[in-house]
């Protein structure tokens, strides 16, 4: 059974469409069979893989409107080695629609649960906001992966989400875990943030992944290339860190497994 990842944070620029891209890319990579599913409107995963968004016959809107089965939106994209569920602007009309269905939140789990069996992960890349899509994307999921650049208000963002993963844990999805939280964009030289990383590792300790990704131009450059960054360039210090994310997430995931 595909284990479902939501990346999330309400926060907007944080290196969550980033991640998702290349997380996804690295977990096929390394043999996993992955689905990554574009729940933004603005669609940046989408024209990240090289598919135009603009172009779409079919999308999460559709599905999420109950108009078209998961499997039928769903694009494989061969060179990357995945397959995406795309997203664009129609997103917001999804939105709009979902507030008036039944057990409105449960609406991208239900469509799931038919397909995601074919894959060992489902990343799911959510809007910078904590509206029905994101909601949607929680329910769906087992655990949520949070970015986050260590900077001043970080932490503070940071206890309003984990206020709101605790609420959803109590009401509508019991078992929702914290994946991690993933330092992203970081920038060695700088002591601020070097001291909001270790406050990080304080107050959330093994929460916090090992793994840190750094401020690198090559992963800025690689979406306006349709690609993710270890088909753009292998060896960038964006994608070993990328690879070595999906190595540990592979890892801790074995050994809860195994603990189970
Ligand atoms: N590690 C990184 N190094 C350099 N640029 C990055 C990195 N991660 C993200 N970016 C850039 O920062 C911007 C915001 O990242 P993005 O992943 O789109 O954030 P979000 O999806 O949270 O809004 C984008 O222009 C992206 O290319
Ligand atoms: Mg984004």
């Amino acid at each position: 059974m595909g284990k479902i990842i939501a990346v999330a944070n309400q926060k907007g620029g944080v290196g969550k469409t980033t991640t998702s891209i290349n997380l996804a890319a690295s977990l096929a990579a390394i043999r996993h069979r992955v689905l990554l599913i574009d729940l933004d409107p603005q669609g940046n995963t989408t024209m990240g893989c090289g598919v135009d968004k603009k172009a779409l016959s079919l999308s999460a809107y559709e599905v999420l409107a109950g108009q078209a089965a998961a499997r039928e939106a769903i694009i494989p994209l061969a060179d990357i080695g995945l397959d995406l569920l795309p997203g664009n602007s129609d997103l917001t009309a999804a939105q709009v629609e979902l507030m008036q269905r039944k057990n409105r939140e449960r609406v991208l789990a239900e469509t799931l649960a038919s397909c995601r069996s074919e894959y060992q992960f489902v990343i799911i890349d959510c809007p910078p906001s904590l509206n029905i899509l994101t909601l949607n994307a929680l329910v769906a999921a087992d655990s949520v992966l949070i970015p986050m650049q260590c900077e001043y208000y970080a932490l503070e963002g940071l206890s309003d989400l984990m206020d709101t993963l605790r609420n959803i844990r109590e009401t509508v999805n019991p078992e929702l875990r914290i994946e991690g939280l993933l330092r992203t964009m970081h920038d060695t030289r700088s002591r601020l943030a070097a001291e909001v990383s270790e406050q990080l590792v304080e107050h959330f300790s093994d929460q916090v992944l090992r793994t840190v990704i750094p401020r690198n131009i090559r992963l800025a450059e690689a979406p306006s290339h349709g690609l993710p960054v270890m088909k753009y360039d292998k060896s960038s210090k964006g994608a070993l860190a990328y690879l070595a994310l999906a190595g540990e997430i592979v890892r801790r995931n074995q050994k809860s497994q195994t603990a189970a």
